[in-house]
């Protein structure tokens, strides 16, 4: 929540920035911890969705392991004190220099994702003379329903390893003396808000589990992802995601086999609403249908409205005006799909006014660039 006593702060500092409220943010986790311990499950923070370093200190103070993408983030994690036995890596491109540095590492596992990436993770462990532990993502082909830009558990997706090679991968595995398979791993995509999806995956990650059981390949762990959406709409009053039902799904569902671990990977749930992109309104210019409202910050601090047509709801902390016009929300940058938001409906709105993009705490900072030469926003806490 925005209180006016930070509204007037606020307007002591430089725009535009990423403003984090990590009280909210230590309210999430608990929320979310509560429901993790109630079952014994286990919770990874995926660090992809924001890596500042205050955010990361506070995730790890709740107990959370790393879910890291790239050798940087395992880096990252291990200098933000995440022991390297609760750090996952994955991702469909790992490079030599990243598994080298992970295997070093000695982390919890490597997630693979293909036959060739196995045969050169065993490579790069068997000149190092260690085990590396691996967990097969397996494309469980199920549709989330989310963008398609963020749906990554079909078959068309680069992600994970389909069902038909399975047989294949196994036979391989037999072969790799220097790799050891200690689990199976599940992600379907992101900004779930219908629950459904991950009913449809808990049966397919049980229809794998008989089946490697029959195979009689005993699995020390399951990882089901993450992808829990939040509510974009209204990020007061609904501002903690319902993680009651969000676990309690696999908690009815999931079939493990004795001393199985569920390990689950969750970004935006835990961080995207603590939050906020702070600009101030640089010009007010008149359009044919609506008015533009252009900003000190683009889609170079927040992709998501141009990348995904994303959703954030922008308010102006500046103006109490009871007249209310439409204005299409944009930015500075030298591209039309530079834009927040179309025919807003904002109250009376003019240059200097402080702008908050909401919900921006998943997603936006870590995938800010400096196109046009444009400065990193800063973050303020
Ligand atoms: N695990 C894996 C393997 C993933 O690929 C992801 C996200 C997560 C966990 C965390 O998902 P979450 O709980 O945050 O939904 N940039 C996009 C989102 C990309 C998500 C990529 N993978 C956006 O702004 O919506």
């Amino acid at each position: 929540m925005l209180t006016p006593a930070i509204i007037q702060k606020f307007t002591e500092i430089k725009t535009p920035f990423y403003y984090y409220d990590l009280e909210l943010l230590k309210k999430t986790l608990s929320a979310a911890k509560k429901e993790v311990d109630k079952y014994g499950f286990h919770l990874h923070y995926a660090f992809k969705a924001n890596c500042t370093s205050e955010i990361l200190k506070t995730i790890h103070t709740f107990g959370l392991g790393a879910d890291c993408v790239s050798g940087n983030e395992v880096k990252c994690a291990i200098e933000n004190g995440y022991a390297s036995e609760h750090i996952v890596f994955a991702g469909v491109g790992k490079s030599d220099d990243e598994i080298n540095y992970a295997l070093d590492q000695d982390i919890f596992c490597f997630n693979s994702e293909s036959l060739q990436e196995l045969e050169v993770i065993n490579e790069l462990a068997t000149q190092k003379n260690k085990i590396a532990k691996i967990a097969l993502r397996l494309n469980p082909n199920v549709d989330a329903y989310t963008h398609k830009y963020i749906t990554t558990g079909l078959e068309e997706n680069k992600f994970g390893i389909n069902a038909h090679e399975l047989d294949k991968v196994l036979a391989l595995l037999k072969r790799l003396k220097n790799l050891k398979l200690t689990g199976l791993h599940f992600h379907i995509g992101s900004q779930i808000t219908d629950l459904n999806p991950f009913r449809k995956l808990c049966t397919k990650v049980n229809e794998f589990t008989t089946l490697m059981e029959q195979k009689g390949i005993h699995l020390e762990h399951i990882n089901v992802g993450g992808g829990l959406g939040i509510n974009y709409k209204e990020p007061d009053t609904e501002a903690i995601p319902d993680f009651e039902s969000y676990f309690k799904i696999f908690h009815e569902m999931i079939k493990l086999r004795k001393g199985q671990e569920l390990h689950f990977e969750l970004g935006r749930a835990l961080v995207a609403n603590c939050g906020s992109l702070i600009s101030r309104v640089l010009y007010i210019k008149n359009g044919i249908n609506t008015n533009f409202a252009i900003l000190d910050a683009g889609m170079t601090e927040l992709i998501r409205p141009a990348l995904y047509q994303a959703y954030h709801k922008i308010e102006n902390l500046s103006s109490n005006s009871d007249s209310y016009k439409k204005y299409d929300v944009v930015g500075p940058i030298c591209e039309s799909s530079d834009c927040f938001g179309k025919a807003v409906d904002l109250p009376e709105t003019k240059r200097g006014d402080l702008i908050a993009i909401r919900s921006t705490g998943a997603y936006g900072e870590v995938m800010a660039s400096n196109y046009n030469l444009r400065e990193k926003a800063h973050s303020v806490f």
